[in-house]
């Protein structure tokens, strides 16, 4: 068989992982990888690149993906979608992995209704993806942030300041409910949960009532402001452009908190944007062995004929879902993690 790889969207510590997966596989079976590179462009521009084992070697702890990636959405002009087909049958290609998100692996569950033999692999930082209790990227993004928020603690603590660590999450606050909780933050704010000002200077003037001289809060950059504050549905953007698949450039959230919190409680507030430190350098072991396991997971799906179907962790379990399913709806935080969570702020 010869097998297409593709990574698609932003990039994420994990992806290398699987590559290096699916060509070790692969090999076992006897099958040859093209890497399509740069994401669905790759099938525009017809840019494949032959994947071997020495190809491979010496990247898994790597970050970024070695075969490049792009937002480039085969939707956007319905001819795309059409050549795509076209390109994969002249590459002589069998089979396609995608490794991507919302949008790199919704792109694929509407190529396969067109035809196209695709298995999918759930990659984001942002862990938003449903029918998957964890994609790959998100660990190692949430250990980043939670060493982040352990250097803030300090500094904080010495200057007797509020300090806001603005996270990642566009959709879904993963990220900043796990690296809240892992580092002891006194307000999480994610986007399911609209900001309201009243309570969060309530907690921060009741902990520094308690003694405490410094307080850290955690936001996710798609958190808005709550209705009363005249935010609800307006997110905070660096600019209005939109990429391919109509998302905005989020970031600035934590800014205009630092001002409210600061003019509201008369504390010293300071922000910090981790950005794009959380996406880059070296996957955690965690996030290796389960980009791993999705790698060869799906290069059997690949053998097995399941197209359609993303490799998922459900529970200790690598299975097959329907991309239609997982691409369905976003996968938003777990409410009774939350609550774990706000037994702490304040
Ligand atoms: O989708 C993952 C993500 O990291 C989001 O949290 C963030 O909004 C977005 O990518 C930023 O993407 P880019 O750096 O490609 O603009």
């Amino acid at each position: 068989m010869k097998i297409g790889v593709l990574t698609g969207g932003g990039d994420c510590p994990g992806l290398n992982a699987v590559i290096r997966a699916v060509v070790r596989k692969a090999d076992a079976y006897d099958s040859r990888v093209v890497g399509v590179r740069n994401g669905w462009k790759g099938l525009l521009e017809l840019a494949p690149m032959d994947l071997d084992i020495k190809m491979v070697s010496g990247i898994l702890h790597i970050g970024g993906t070695i075969i490049g990636t792009s937002r480039t959405n085969p939707f956007k002009d319905p001819a795309d979608a059409d050549r795509i087909l076209k390109n994969f049958r002249l590459l002589g290609l069998d089979a396609l992995v995608a490794i991507g998100g919302e949008d790199t692996l919704g792109a694929a569950s509407r190529l396969y209704e067109k035809g196209l033999p695709v298995v999918g692999v759930p990659k984001t930082i942002d862990n938003d993806l449903s029918g998957t209790d964890f994609t790959f990227g998100f660990d190692t993004a949430v250990s980043i942030a939670t060493d982040a928020i352990d250097r803030i603690h300090t500094t904080a603590e010495s200057h007797n300041r509020v300090m806001i660590v603005e996270v990642m999450g566009r959709h879904a606050g993963w990220i900043a409910t796990f690296a809240g909780i892992a580092g002891g933050a006194d307000v999480i704010l994610i986007p399911e949960m609209p900001i309201d000002l009243d309570e969060v200077c309530d907690l921060i003037l009741r902990r520094h009532s308690r003694g405490k001289s410094f307080s850290i809060v955690v936001v996710a950059e798609g958190a808005q402001f709550a209705e009363k504050h005249g935010g609800s549905g307006r997110l905070i953007v660096q600019e209005t452009k939109t990429d391919e698949f109509g998302h905005v450039r989020l970031g600035g959230i934590s800014q205009l908190l630092a001002e409210e919190i600061e003019k509201r409680t008369q504390f010293e507030t300071r922000y910090v944007v981790l950005g794009h430190i959380q996406r880059g350098g070296s996957p955690t072991a965690h996030d290796r062995v389960l980009a791993t396991r999705f790698g060869v997971f799906a290069t059997e799906m690949v053998h097995r004929g399941e197209f359609g179907k993303m490799a998922a962790l459900q529970g200790s379990q690598i299975v097959a879902v329907p991309l239609a399913e997982a691409t369905a709806r976003i996968k938003t935080v777990d409410m009774d993690l939350y609550s774990i969570a706000e037994e702490f702020f304040g």
